[in-house]
């Protein structure tokens, strides 16, 4: 009887701490659920990729700050997945991905030229403007985050072609177009000058597009962007040509294949007289290269500031499981610290105005005031969702009248005009 009545206490006892124990593991679990599907704001939890061009910053700043991240969020690590260097190849791979469809992407690092064309295929989400702040960016990178009157990204890192010269051949940078050509030909006619010519990135993708672009501009009477900023080539045949003729005129002899690396080196050896690069280039040159210091050299802005504006912004995938960490991320990637460490520490142009304020910045690298400047006024290339296909006719003509002395075709206004709407060819009659 005792044995009965002691089991019969027990058995109650047993069930009363299971139950316990389960309703606290219920309550628990209910609580961290609840957590991320009632709280706007926390963090969808696990592993977060970005998709990325090779990080060109000395020392892989993207990777520093990432890896900052991630010791403050181990619960939402992310990862760099690194494409090629060259942008054409890295779209193509973007677009890939996206249209895979698999929701491995959470973070897409789109060159600023990509956004409209990620958007209208529906591969980024848009971002609610009253929940990020956009106060404090450059005003241009900013307006390349934005199509349709919406805002897909943030700027992580920005861009404007500057002109490297070589102090010791050339009396000053040259103001105009005109300036920088005379300044070739007298050099070409020194004797054993070795020093030749413009060295853009001249080979046959974006940088191409990119380099006749500024030429074309520079050729113009009048600007050839409107208020938005934005290159529009229409009327402008005549600055098309002359500026097109003057690149075949500057660049090194035989119109190397070049792309932003290659440029550098072709400049490091002491074979070019100029070179047209991207900011980061600068502290390429300041480092000690390969076979040592290579050429003096200085900076400017291009020829009648006539630069096309670059850079590369941070979008969350549409398909993204965790948008809410790929936002968080991308925010972390774009705040005010996070811009003064690309480029104090890695050189890409910062998106954020506070660092070329920075008097420390300032002292340390002087040319952050001719950055500046040259963002300010650099033209943006059209934002639409063809633009790829208008880039791809551009460059395809420039590029056989460069190196295959063909000319340009008679009808290639109308040829880019049907690009730009995704058109092959132009339809009879336009
Ligand atoms: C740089 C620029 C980018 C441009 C590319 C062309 O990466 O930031 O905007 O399209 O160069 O080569």
């Amino acid at each position: 009887m005792r044995g009965t009545v002691e089991r019969g206490w027990q058995v109650p006892l047993i069930w009363a701490a299971v139950g316990t124990v389960l309703g606290v593991v219920l309550v628990l679990v209910t609580t961290a659920v609840t957590a991320v599907v009632n709280d706007p704001d926390a963090l969808e939890p696990g592993e977060i990729v970005v998709l990325s061009g090779r990080d060109d910053s000395i020392g892989g700043q993207r990777q520093v700050l990432v890896n900052q991240w991630n010791e403050l969020h181990p619960g939402n690590r992310a990862r760099i997945v690194e494409l090629s260097g060259l942008a054409d190849a890295q779209r193509a791979e973007m677009l890939a991905r996206a249209q895979s469809g698999r929701g491995e992407v959470d973070v897409l690092n789109l060159d600023v030229t990509w956004t409209a064309e990620f958007a209208e295929a529906g591969y980024i989400r848009s971002l609610d403007e009253s929940r990020v702040r956009t106060g404090g960016f450059l005003d241009k990178p900013l307006a390349t985050c934005r199509y349709g009157g919406r805002l897909w990204a943030l700027p992580f890192n920005t861009d404007a072609g500057l002109l490297y010269y070589r102090p010791d051949l050339v009396a000053g940078p040259p103001l105009t177009w005109d300036g920088l050509e005379r300044d070739v030909v007298e050099a070409r006619a020194r004797p054993g000058n070795t020093a030749d010519g413009y060295a853009g990135q001249l080979a046959d993708y974006e940088g191409l597009t990119v380099n006749a672009l500024e030429l074309v501009a520079g050729s113009a009477d009048e600007p050839l962007a409107g208020e938005d900023g934005v290159l529009d080539l229409d009327g402008h045949e005549t600055a098309l040509v002359s500026g097109l003729e003057r690149l075949r005129t500057i660049a090194p002899a035989g119109v190397p294949d070049l792309d932003e690396t290659r440029s550098i080196e072709l400049f490091r050896s002491g074979r070019a007289l100029f070179m047209r690069n991207w900011p980061v280039a600068y502290r390429s040159l300041a480092q000690d290269g390969e076979g040592g210091p290579g050429v003096p050299f200085d900076v400017a802005l291009l020829p009648a500031g006539t630069a096309v504006l670059g850079g590369q912004n941070l979008a969350v995938s549409a398909d993204s499981r965790r948008p809410r960490a790929a936002q968080a991320l991308v925010e972390f990637l774009t705040n005010e610290r996070s811009q003064q460490i690309l480029f104090e520490r890695g050189g890409l142009p910062a998106t954020r105005a506070v660092v070329y304020h920075d008097q420390a910045v300032r002292d340390r690298y002087p040319y952050v005031t001719t950055l500046a400047e040259a963002v300010d006024r650099a033209v943006l290339r059209p934002a639409e969702p063809h633009y790829a296909r208008f880039s791809e006719v551009f460059r395809t003509a420039v590029d056989g009248y460069l190196r295959r002395g063909a000319q340009l075709p008679a009808d290639l206004a109308d040829q880019l005009a049907a690009a730009r709407q995704g058109r092959l060819t132009p339809v009879d009659g336009e």
